[in-house]
């Protein structure tokens, strides 16, 4: 007779059933069961017959498969020891229901292997969090060659998937394919979390922004993975997420063991708006660094206004033209440290440079604090360029390959970070920095793939990401009180384990807003906005030299953690002015858009809508914005979700309306004292504001009266 257990959270529930033999049976994950459903009903309702030409016991998709009893797919683990991987082989012995959670151990007595799984569901948004621990009881080592984080059998329903790809300046570019026979797998090698990040989904065919059956699945590592659907000859489906390991990477010691990372994984019966309704409260709650996840400070960056070009007297200018329009944090870009002027020498030599700044960086931190702002700073601590101090004093410090070249990339080897004694090196010159200088930030970046990931000529790239966690982790217990942001060549390394220790990402080097609207999007989809940093860029844009008008970047970037990154010395007064209001628009709406709930959508016709509506819906503020022309001149009504269906709201539009749009707009000065709708109207009939033109973002405020 089986074992059935379920755990239950927001609107989920996630069930099991285990038998003797073999690792548990996935049930259910899906829409919350009733209470005192039998689950063995479920069992009874989708177990099959035998069939032809399979094992004589059918195998079914479990949990954790492995192919010692005759499972043909991907299994979950495999590894070597004398009797090779194949031979591994489940038995369920315990399993124990703790609230939230439910640990399965599986044990595998011939081998001599144990495996822990760990299921927790969090009880208010029903985020699945998964990992496991492999135990080896032998006096042997084992090699492991692939521990899955989470493997999720799944429904007939899930016929499609949505995945992302991704390049530098080019992130978050979704695709949904129909899943076929074989497998679609996203393996990323590059030592980061990757530009195409490591989230995928999969939906019903009918499902959308806010309708329809979606899994999503997020594994929370900042390092080589892989991400797995796989479809079977018998039509069976699996997704499996978990590390990407190189043969050798892993050895479990005699009596060692080794965990995985974590994968999340919810589900929504509201598409793709039901999966950032589950991941932006919880995100918010349970993985955000909760003392540093202050209000979001608007900031100045001096990237895209100075790139290495300044000194402290210029740096100071900047930053006295940055407080006039309102920046609250100014954070100095790359530069700073000794001997940077281009992007050829002196990274691991983290000292103030003496030439730009001869009294080091008190004076530029005393002038930005007397403007009312607080200092934020840019390091590259995993990186030494050869022209460096650190690289003359200890070469064999980077990763590299004995007796081999050490290709660079931007100039620069990565640092050996599973190593302790560089570790500490960098402990000691980042902590001395941090308690030298009243810095409150960093924006911690890494612009390089990790190449050859070895370390003393092992496979090594697991360890080396861990190395980084440890260091973030060690600084933070020093300095409890700096913020951190996670940058990686812009949108390189976004994920919820590096998130634990960061307050931001930095999704993508293009500040061009119409690139931003998707980036921003898809961050969105499991990323609530304070956590992505969104800048105003200068136009023409640096990266695509597009040209567009400041409110339609101002507008985008609001939707985000705001901030400015270009000279406002350069700005017209006009358009200086219209960056002010959107800093002030911003300052006033942050409380809201920072801790509401957020669906976004495309209209009918193509205009890209967000909506953040506060806990309670009684305040709610939309962006809407175009990036095409729209087919016809009568854009599509933009028609409002997650409103409360019996209010009344008070609908206003803050200024500046969109130059181009303002002319054809309907009883302007109805609009310029604002406008009453019920609840109904703005849901089923929707406003028709002027759409149809590029470039036009309208903000619209709704209050309930
Ligand atoms: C990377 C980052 C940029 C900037 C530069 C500085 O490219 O993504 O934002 O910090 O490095 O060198």
């Amino acid at each position: 007779m089986p074992r059935y257990e379920r755990i239950d959270g927001g609107r989920t529930t996630f069930a099991i059933a285990a038998d003797e033999s073999g690792a548990p049976r996935l049930l259910h994950f899906g829409i919350r069961l009733p209470n005192d459903l039998d689950l063995s009903e479920i069992d009874a309702a989708s177990r099959t017959g035998p069939r032809e030409s399979t094992p004589d016991v059918p195998i079914e998709p479990s949990l954790y498969p492995a192919a010692g009893m005759g499972w043909f797919g991907e299994p979950a683990i495999s590894g070597v020891r004398e009797a090779g991987d194949d031979a591994i082989s489940w038995s369920t012995a315990t399993i124990e229901r703790r609230d939230q959670a439910l640990v399965i151990r599986l044990v595998d007595r011939r081998m001599l292997l144990r495996v822990e799984l760990s299921y927790v569901i969090d009880p208010e948004t029903g985020v699945l969090a998964s990992r496991a621990s492999i135990y080896n009881d032998d006096e042997k080592a084992f090699r492991l060659q692939q521990a899955a984080s989470l493997c999720l059998p799944l429904p007939s329903w899930a016929t499609d998937i949505l995945c992302m790809s991704g390049d530098w300046s080019r992130e978050a570019q979704p695709f949904r394919l129909a899943l076929s026979p074989g497998a679609w797998s996203q393996t990323n090698r590059t030592g980061r979390t990757g530009f195409p990040g490591s989230t995928f989904a999969v939906l019903e065919p009918t499902a959308g922004d806010h309708t329809g059956r979606v899994l999503a699945v997020h594994l929370a590592w900042s390092g080589n993975h892989r991400l797995l659907v796989e479809t079977l000859p018998s039509g069976q489906r699996m997704a499996n997420a978990g590390l990407h390991l190189a043969p050798g990477e892993v050895e479990l010691a005699p009596r060692g063991f080794f965990e995985t990372p974590t994968a999340y994984a919810c589900f929504s019966d509201r598409g793709l708006n039901g999966v950032s309704d589950a991941f932006h409260p919880f995100v918010r709650t349970s993985i955000l660094p909760q003392q540093m996840n202050s209000m979001r400070r608007v900031h100045f960056n001096s990237w895209e206004a100075a790139y290495f070009s300044f000194d402290e007297t210029s740096l100071k200018e900047l930053a006295s033209a940055a407080a006039d329009i309102g920046i609250e944090r100014f954070v100095v870009d790359d530069g700073w440290f000794a001997g940077r002027r281009d992007d050829t020498s002196s990274l691991g030599d983290w000292r103030v440079d003496r030439k730009r700044f001869a009294n080091g960086l008190a004076p530029l931190i005393q002038h930005v604090h007397q403007l009312g702002m607080d200092l934020g700073i840019w390091i590259e601590p995993e990186m030494v360029n050869p022209d460096s101090d650190l690289y003359r004093a200890h070469p064999d410090w980077c990763v590299h390959a004995r007796n081999a070249d050490r290709p660079t990339m931007r100039n620069q080897l990565w640092l050996d970070m599973s190593r302790s004694e560089v570790r500490d090196h960098l402990f000691e010159q980042l902590d001395r920095l941090l308690s030298e200088n009243d810095i409150a930030y960093l924006k911690w970046d890494c612009n390089r793939f990790l190449f050859p990931a070895v370390s003393a000529d092992m496979p090594a790239a697991a360890h080396i990401t861990r190395g980084t966690y440890a260091l973030m982790d060690s600084l933070r217990m020093a300095h409890p009180n700096v913020e951190i942001e996670s940058c990686a060549s812009g949108g390189a390394r976004v994920d919820l384990e590096i998130l634990k220790r960061t307050t931001r990402v930095w999704p993508s080097d293009s500040t061009d807003a119409i690139e931003r609207v998707r980036i921003q999007c898809w961050a969105n989809l499991i990323l609530p906005l304070e956590t992505i940093g969104a800048h105003v860029g200068p136009s023409p844009n640096p990266i695509t030299g597009r040209e567009l008008p400041m409110a339609f970047r101002a507008r985008v970037a609001m939707f985000g953690h705001l901030g400015v990154e270009m000279d406002p010395r350069r700005l017209n007064p006009k358009d200086r002015e219209t960056l002010a209001i959107h800093i002030a628009h911003y300052k006033n709406f942050r409380g809201l858009l920072h801790s509401g709930r957020l669906l976004r959508w495309r209209s009918e016709d193509g205009a890209d809508a967000t909506i953040c509506v506060s806990k309670n819906a009684d305040e709610a503020l939309a962006l809407v914005c175009r990036t095409e022309v729209a087919s016809h001149a009568q854009a599509a009504p933009i028609r409002f979700p997650g409103l409360d269906h019996a209010a009344r709201y008070r609908i206003t539009l803050p200024e500046p309306w969109p130059e181009i749009a303002k002319r054809r707009i309907h009883d302007t000065e109805a609009w310029l004292g604002g406008r009453t709708f019920s609840a109904r109207v703005l849901e089923e009939t929707g406003l028709s504001l002027p759409l149809a033109d590029p470039q036009t973002a309208w903000l619209i405020h709704l209050a309930r009266i």
